[in-house]
């Protein structure tokens, strides 16, 4: 197992260029298995999360191989409907082959996922979603197991709007018989994306990124060459960073407008904002300003980055609360901060962060993804030395982390343990 060793306190300058996707190279290479043929997917991150999925399928009887940044899967010998145990565990994510699988094949037996460590996060939505267009669903001994000659059309209603589960449902309709109306949709432009990708496969849909998305059933859909969009959550990552470090980051190769909660708390919280070629500029000030948060649904705040937030608003001028609408249980890396010197209180789904003028670095554990990713953006501005272990978690969802940090001048290493 790896760690991180970093030494704090330098403020970070130079240009960053981000990777693509994670969240929507995994409902989109899941999507390769409604086509026969090879389909090309580019801009793909280099995660542990995307060969997760590339052996997933491959488990179905799929080709995979990653060239550089390109995912190639040749899905026309999808023969097995399985995803086990093994794999699921590790990914959640692992649950967005349900849908197509039941759509190519007319069966799938995927392992439930289980909770994990933001919250319960139940799939009850996608497996209503399923049966109200016709599949007969089973949980026994841990999988889900669903059956459905051909999928019907439906009109389905979210009581909360789910990210996979519009994922998972829209790729069961794109083959359905006749039209699916999904609303209170999730409206995260990875949703989009994948929208997008089907269209190019040939798929009718309409409405993707709003609450409201038709998909009328086609019989056939053809492999995809498709380009994954930028990372709006390493983006924002690196926002962060500019403001917790007083930094000057050019970030390239991202879509701003994807960010637009984000950057508005930003701006009032001291950062600022100036476009660049091919990119934007973001210059941190002398102190961030505490800034009041509250996650929410795109276009939101994004949940994905609440803990890099309160990691930059530990270091602010004043206080501010933090409120975490969307998982119950996402305050994991508060215990790491508190080591670190941050005077922070939780209540409920409510943190109060009352700002100190300096972190200190300590010995820390990573817990999930984006908390591990908060503890970074901690220890970059900390004074001393702070050690990151289980970066495992880190390495589902950040490209090179530590490579591009080290050429915006951060003293980062990475260690055996
Ligand atoms: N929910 C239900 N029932 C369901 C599905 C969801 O009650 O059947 C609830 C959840 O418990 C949660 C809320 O609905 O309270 C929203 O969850 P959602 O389903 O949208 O989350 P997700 O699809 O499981 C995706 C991302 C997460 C991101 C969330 C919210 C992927 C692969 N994962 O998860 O990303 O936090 O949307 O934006 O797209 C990450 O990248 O670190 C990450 C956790």
């Amino acid at each position: 197992m790896d760690k991180l060793v970093i030494n704090g306190g330098k403020r970070l300058s130079g240009a960053v260029e981000i990777s693509g996707a994670k969240n929507a190279a995994l409902p989109i290479m899941a999507a390769a298995i409604l086509a026969e043929g090879e389909h090309h997917i580019s801009n793909v991150p280099q995660l542990r999360d995307v060969r997760t999925m590339g052996r997933l399928i491959a488990n179905l009887g799929a080709g995979f191989h990653l060239e550089d940044s390109t995912a190639i899967l040749d899905c026309s010998m999808i023969k097995n409907f399985e995803a086990p145990y093994d794999l699921v565990s590790t990914m959640r994510a692992s649950v967005l082959i349900l849908g197509p699988l039941l759509a190519r094949l007319g069966r799938a037996k995927v392992s439930l996922p289980g909770g994990c460590a933001i919250g319960a996060r139940p799939i009850n939505l996608h497996l209503m979603g399923l049966k109200k267009m016709g599949a007969t669903i089973k949980l026994e001994s841990g999988y889900v197991l669903a059956k459905a000659k051909r999928l019907k059309g439906a009109s389905i209603y979210f009581d909360t709007p789910t990210v996979t589960g519009t994922e998972n449902l829209m790729m069961a309709a794109v083959l359905a018989e006749g039209r699916t109306v999904i609303e209170n949709a999730a409206r995260e432009p990875e949703v989009t994306d994948l929208a997008n990708a089907l269209i190019s496969m040939g798929a009718q849909i309409k409405g993707a990124g709003e609450s409201m998305i038709e998909i009328e059933g086609v019989s056939r859909l053809a492999p995809m060459d498709y380009a994954i969009i930028p990372d709006r959550i390493e983006t924002g990552t690196f926002m962060t960073i500019a403001g917790i470090t007083g930094g000057d980051i050019t970030i390239r190769k991202c879509r701003p407008d994807h960010l637009d909660a984000l950057i508005n708390k930003l701006q009032d919280s001291g950062l600022r904002f100036k476009k660049a070629r091919g990119g934007i500029r973001v210059t941190g000030p002398e102190r961030p300003s505490a800034v009041n948060v509250k996650t929410m649904p795109y276009p939101g705040f994004p949940t994905d980055m609440q803990a890099q937030f309160m990691a930059m608003m530990c270091i602010a001028d004043g206080t501010c609360v933090i409120s975490e609408k969307i998982f119950e249980n996402r305050f994991m890396h508060v215990a790491e901060l508190r080591r670190m010197g941050a005077d922070i209180t939780i209540e409920g789904s409510t943190a109060t962060i009352r700002g100190i003028s300096r972190l200190k670095g300590a010995p820390l554990m990573a817990t999930d993804l984006r908390a591990s990713a908060s503890l970074i953006v901690a220890a970059l501005a900390a004074e001393g030395q702070t050690t990151i272990h289980r970066i495992y978690h880190l390495d589902r969802g950040y490209e090179k982390i530590e490579a591009k940090l080290q050429a915006l001048g951060a003293d980062i290493r990475r260690e055996k343990e």
